[in-house]
C-alpha cells in the first residue's frame, strides 16, 4: 500500500514527483501530498490532497506551482486514520524542519505516541506515521543519518521512508525495511520510488536498497550504509522493461491493456526457457538428483496468486505425481505447518513485495526448507529472499486486478511440472514433446479467443445488472472458477462465489433462483458429463447458464443460455485458455456498471501490510 516517489537534481521537482506518483496510483489512491524544499524562501512546501492524485495536480497546476529542485510524494491507501488531507503525506514536525513520506506501518506507533504526547507533544492526525517524523526531530542534532539510525533501532514493523531535513537542502535520505525503495539514478539527478514504473521515464538504471539500510542521495551522489554506519558498495542494475510497458498505449484502461498483452508476455515466459524443444530451468539450480529427491510440494501466495497455486496443483499431481499442498500465505505462516524435510516450497507472487507472501517465505526457511519464486518484479523481497526464483516476464502490471501476471505464473508452474516429470520418468519422450509443444501454441491460442471478445462484451453488458454470480466447475475448472469470480467481484462489485459443481447440491444450491447467473466451467473431458448434469441441476431451478467449454463440445448449447468456446488444449493446461474469457468478462461487466477498473474501491495492487 502507498507509493513513494522522491527526486533531486537540475529540473524542478514537482511535475516530477506527480508524474511518478500517476505511475504509483495502482498501490493506493485515497489521497496523495508533495514536499518540495524551496529555496528561495529557504523552507519546506508542503500540499496535499483527499482523493485522486488528480486533485493534488489541479491544486498545483501539474506541478508548475510548487518551486524548488528537491522533492518527496506520497500516493496514500489508508490503514491508520481515514483518508484526509490531514492525514495524507508527507508528514512534518513542528516547524516544517523535517518532512516524510512512510509506506508500511510502524507498529507500536501507539506506545511511541503515548510516551511522546507525554512530554507535551501534539499530534495533528491519526496515522502510525507521524510518530517518525516526531522521532526523527527528537534525535536530531545535526546530523541526519544518526537520527535515522535511532528511530530504526526503535520502531518495529515496516517501512520504506523518504526523509528532507530543512537544513541538510541538497540532501535526500531514504531508509527500509519489508517495504519497497529503490534509487534510481540519471544525468538529470537521482531518484528513490517504491517501484521502477515511478522512475521509467527518466532512467533505468536502478540500485536496490536492502532491508535496514540507508541511502543518502544528492543530485550527483548516492551513497548507501548499513545500520551500524558503515558505506556499502552496491551494484547497479538496469531494468529491461520500456517506458511503453507502464503507460496505456491508446487502450481505456491498463487491464484490457494487460488482457491483450497476454499472448506476448505468456510467450516470454516460455520461450527463452527452450532450447531445441527441451525446457531447460537453469534458474532453479536444482540437480536431477534433488528433483528425484522431492517428496512433497508447497505452493503459497495471496489473491490470485494463490489460484495460480491451486491449477498447478492439480497440473503438478496428474503429471508429476508428487503431492502438492497449495496455502494462503496468511493462514499458512500462523498455523505452525506441518513439512517434509525433503520438500520444495514455492512462493507465487506478481509484486514479490505481499507482506503474508514474504513471511510465509521467511518461515520456511527458517525450518530448512529450499525456497523458490515465481516472482514478476525483478530484485523483489521474495526474489532476493528466495532460495532460487523463476522469473515471469510479465513486464509491469499496473492495473489492480492482477491478468498477465496470473496467465505467466501459470505457465512457469506448467514448465516446472513438464521438467520434473520428465527428471522423474513420470512421462516418456513423446508425452514430453506432446507437452512442449502445446505450451507453444498456448500464446497463439490466447490470441485467438481474445480475437473473439465481441461475443463476451455484448453478454457481459446484458448481465451488469445482475446481483449474485455463481461460479462452478470440477477438477481444474473449479481452480479457475475462483480466479473468474474473484475478478467478476474485485472490479465490478458484484457479490460472486466460486464453488466446486459436485458440492452445489450440499448448500449453496439453494441460493439459485430465477434468473441466477451461473457460470459454467466444462473443460476436463473426464468431467464433462459431470457438470452437463450439474448444469441441468442449476437451470431447473431457474438459473440463466453462461458455460465455457472446449470447441468441439457443440451439444453444450442444448443445456446452457449461452456458450463460449476455447480451442483445444491439454487438460491440464485449460485454466490458461479458460480464464481468458472470464477476464473479459469481469472487465466488461465492470465497465458497463462505470466502474474504476483499474483501481477498483478498497483495494491496493501490492500489499505489503497484513
Ligand atoms: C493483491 C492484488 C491481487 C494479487 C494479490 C497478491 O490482492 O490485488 O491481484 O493477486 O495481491 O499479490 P502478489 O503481488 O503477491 O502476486
Amino acid at each position: 500500500m502507498c507509493g513513494i516517489v522522491g527526486y533531486v537534481g537540475k529540473q524542478q521537482a514537482a511535475p516530477i514527483l506527480l508524474d511518478g506518483l500517476a505511475k504509483l496510483e495502482y498501490r493506493g489512491y485515497d489521497s496523495a501530498g508533495i514536499a518540495v524544499y524551496n529555496e528561495k524562501e529557504n523552507k519546506i512546501d508542503i500540499v496535499k490532497a483527499k482523493g485522486r492524485l488528480q486533485a493534488l495536480r489541479d491544486l498545483t497546476g501539474d506541478g508548475q506551482s510548487v518551486q524548488g529542485n528537491i522533492g518527496i510524494g506520497h500516493t496514500r491507501w489508508a490503514t491508520h486514520g481515514e483518508p484526509s488531507v490531514v492525514n495524507s503525506h508527507p508528514h512534518f514536525n513542528k516547524d516544517k524542519s523535517i518532512s516524510i513520506v512512510h509506506n508500511g506501518i510502524i507498529e507500536n506507533y501507539q506506545p511511541l505516541k503515548e510516551k511522546m504526547q507525554s512530554r507535551g507533544l501534539e499530534f495533528i492526525s491519526q496515522t502510525d506515521t507521524e510518530v517518525v517524523v516526531h522521532m526523527l526531530e527528537h534525535y536530531y542534532s545535526g546530523d541526519p543519518i544518526s537520527a535515522i539510525i535511532k528511530v530504526m533501532h526503535r520502531v518495529k514493523g515496516s517501512y520504506a521512508l523518504g526523509i528532507m531535513f530543512k537544513e541538510h537542502p541538497g540532501e535526500l535520505y531514504a531508509v527500509r525495511k519489508d517495504s519497497p525503495l529503490i534509487v534510481g539514478t540519471s544525468a538529470e539527478g537521482n531518484f528513490i520510488a517504491s517501484d521502477v514504473p515511478a522512475i521509467l521515464k527518466h532512467t533505468r538504471d536502478v540500485y536496490f536498497i536492502d532491508n535496514l539500510e540507508i541511502a543518502k542521495i544528492t543530485e550527483n551522489s548516492i551513497e548507501f550504509f548499513n545500520e551500524d554506519r558503515e558505506p556499502i558498495e552496491k551494484e547497479m542494475t538496469t531494468v529491461k522493461w520500456d517506458i511503453e510497458a507502464a503507460e496505456k498505449g491508446g487502450y481505456e484502461h491498463f487491464m484490457l491493456k494487460e488482457i491483450y498483452e497476454q499472448p506476448k508476455v505468456v510467450a516470454d515466459t516460455i520461450t527463452p526457457r527452450i532450447d531445441n524443444g527441451k525446457i531447460v530451468l537453469n534458474e532453479l539450480n536444482m540437480s536431477d538428483e534433488e528433483i528425484k529427491g522431492i517428496n512433497r510440494i508447497y505452493i503459497i501466495g495471496c489473491g490470485s496468486a494463490y489460484h495460480v497455486g491451486l491449477s498447478a496443483k492439480y497440473m503438478i499431481e496428474e503429471t508429476v505425481r508428487i503431492p502438492v499442498d497449495v496455502d494462503l500465505a496468511s493462514e499458512f505462516r500462523y498455523r505452525n505447518p506441518i513439512m517434509d524435510s525433503n520438500s520444495l516450497a514455492i512462493i507465487i507472487s506478481q509484486s514479490g513485495e505481499t507482506a503474508d507472501s514474504l513471511a510465509a517465505l521467511r518461515e520456511i526457511k527458517s525450518r530448512g526448507i529450499k525456497v523458490l519464486g515465481i516472482v514478476n518484479v525483478v530484485g523483489s523481497s521474495i526474489a532476493r529472499e528466495a532460495d532460487n526464483v523463476l522469473y515471469t516476464w510479465a513486464g509491469p502490471e499496473i492495473a489492480v486486478a492482477t491478468t498477465k501476471a496470473y496467465s505467466t505464473q501459470l505457465v512457469a508452474c506448467y514448465m516446472l511440472g513438464i521438467h520434473f516429470a520428465k527428471v522423474r520418468g513420470q512421462i516418456d519422450d513423446t508425452q514430453y514433446d506432446e507437452m512442449v509443444n502445446e505450451l507453444n501454441a498456448l500464446p497463439n491460442k490466447i490470441q485467438r479467443i481474445l480475437g473473439d471478445k465481441e461475443r463476451i462484451q455484448w453478454f457481459a453488458s446484458k448481465y451488469s445488472a445482475a446481483k449474485d454470480v455463481f461460479f462452478i466447475g470440477r477438477g481444474q475448472d473449479y481452480a479457475t472458477s475462483m480466479e473468474g469470480s474473484l475478478k467478476l467481484k474485485e472490479i465490478s462489485y458484484i457479490h460472486s462465489e466460486a464453488y466446486a459443481a459436485g458440492e452445489l447440491k450440499h448448500g449453496s444450491i439453494s441460493l439459485i433462483e430465477d434468473g441466477t447467473l451461473s457460470v459454467a466451467l466444462a473443460t476436463q473431458p473426464a468431467l464433462y458429463e459431470k457438470m452437463i448434469s450439474n448444469i441441468v441441476e442449476v437451470r431447473s431451478r431457474g438459473s440463466y447458464v453462461f458455460a465455457l467449454t472446449t470447441e468441439g463440445n457443440y451439444n453444450m448449447e442444448d443445456t446452457s443460455d449461452f456458450t463460449v468456446y476455447v480451442p483445444k488444449t491439454l487438460p491440464c493446461f485449460s485454466t490458461s485458455l479458460a480464464v481468458i474469457p472470464l477476464q473479459l468478462f469481469g472487465y466488461y461487466v465492470a465497465l458497463a456498471k462505470g466502474c474504476d477498473v483499474d483501481k477498483p474501491r478498497n483495494l491496493a495492487k501490492s500489499v505489503t501490510v497484513e
